[in-house]
């Protein structure tokens, strides 16, 4: 009896073991022997030289169709052959962004070192002009924060896996990145509506004529102290509101948000271009950004007053924009000279009176 039960209990086993290997059989086909030759030197290679598998690479350039789940526009691309081109490319783009910014830090520093803060001696008694009204200061203020801590963020994503990695580690790093990254993804398109505010509030300002190349022809005399005649504003500052604000901003904007929708059936391809092109327009305009905050800050006196509380004393505007100053003491120009005790009451001292 129990001889018997055992030689049907193995009986059976025997049955469903059958059963498994032809269902295991007919789901993966056999391969032929030209494929399992490639395999095995493809598994040799990730083995002896595991970063220059060029069999498995000439495999994925090939565009030979592949089987995935995924359904969509990419469906059955398991790795896209383009994707290397695009990661070789962006890991130049950061190097050479990287050294652009550190050129563009180094040389500042050195030129301040040599230079000091571009100072204008204020006269006794100096009358005071109103160059930007608070709507003028808002607009500008909403662009420059946004903008600033995109770059910064920007950078921490771009950079800090070469820079601050070794630095903070990967705890850190890893909760930095992810701040930065949310950061970065949440306060882009804030840029939609301060981008042309910005430049509703300036353009008016910033055309551009002859006067601007004789101007740029004369760029030693501006760092010496000697500046060539200007508007309102001058060739150099015009530059940051054609290239920073206008081409580079909006070209930022529209390849930002190809990367952070990546619902409108955009293809992968499609988007590594925008990266690239992001790349390079931040990099760019953030070296450009470098030179006008250190201008705007410790460089020359005065500029940051102008823009923090919106005044600037008459010799400050007669010695760095000779032109638009001639222009408010002909009563030309949109902007006024103010009564020191309007000033005082705004809380702000002129700096005539408060030296
Ligand atoms: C912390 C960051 C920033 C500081 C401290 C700063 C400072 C200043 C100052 C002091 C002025 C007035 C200059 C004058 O009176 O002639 C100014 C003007 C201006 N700023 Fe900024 N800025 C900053 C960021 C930015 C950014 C990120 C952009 C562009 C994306 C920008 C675009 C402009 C423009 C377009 C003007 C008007 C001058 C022109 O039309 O070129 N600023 N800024």
């Amino acid at each position: 009896m129990l001889t018997r039960n055992l030689g049907q209990a193995l009986a059976a086993l025997i049955a469903a073991l059958i059963v498994a290997a032809n269902v295991a059989s007919a789901q993966s086909p056999a391969l032929d022997p030209k494929e399992a030759a490639a395999a095995k030197t493809e598994a040799v290679q990730q083995r002896v030289q595991p970063l220059n598998n060029q069999p498995v690479w000439k495999e994925v350039r090939s565009g030979a169709p592949q089987v995935t789940t995924v359904t969509g526009r990419e469906t059955n691309v398991l790795v896209l052959p383009q994707g290397q081109t695009w990661r070789a490319a962006r890991n130049d783009l950061v190097s050479l962004g990287g050294l652009l910014l550190a050129i563009a830090v180094g040389a500042l520093a050195v030129f301040y070192l040599l230079r000091g803060t571009m100072a204008v001696a204020v006269k006794p008694g100096d009358r005071v002009i109103e160059r930007f009204t608070p709507p003028d200061r808002y607009a500008h203020w909403l662009l420059a924060i946004v903008w600033v801590t995109l770059a910064i963020t920007g950078l921490v994503l771009s950079l800090g896996k070469t820079v601050l990695l070794p630095l903070i580690g990967y705890t850190l790093f890893s909760w930095l990145a992810t701040v930065a990254k949310n950061l970065h993804n949440f306060i882009g398109p804030i840029l939609i509506i301060a981008v042309p505010w910005m430049f509703v509030r300036f353009v008016r300002h910033n055309g551009i004529g002859i006067e601007d190349l004789r101007w740029f022809a004369n760029i030693i005399g501006y760092f010496k102290g000697h500046e060539y005649p200007s508007g309102k504003f001058n060739a150099g500052e015009k530059l940051v509101f054609w290239l920073v604000l206008v081409v580079f901003s909006t070209v930022l904007v529209v390849t930002g948000l190809i990367l952070v929708f990546p619902n409108f059936d955009q293809s992968r391809s499609t988007m590594q271009l925008a990266n690239v092109v992001h790349m390079i327009a931040a990099y760019l305009a953030i070296a450009l950004a470098c030179v006008h905050i250190y201008l705007g800050t410790v460089g020359m006196d005065g500029a940051y007053r102008a823009m923090r509380d919106g005044y600037v004393d008459a010799s400050w505007a007669q010695h760095h924009h000779q032109h638009w100053y001639e222009d408010v003491v002909a009563g030309k120009a949109r902007e006024k000279f103010v009564q020191p005790e309007t000033v005082v009451a705004h809380g702000q001292m002129p700096r005539s009176r408060a030296a």
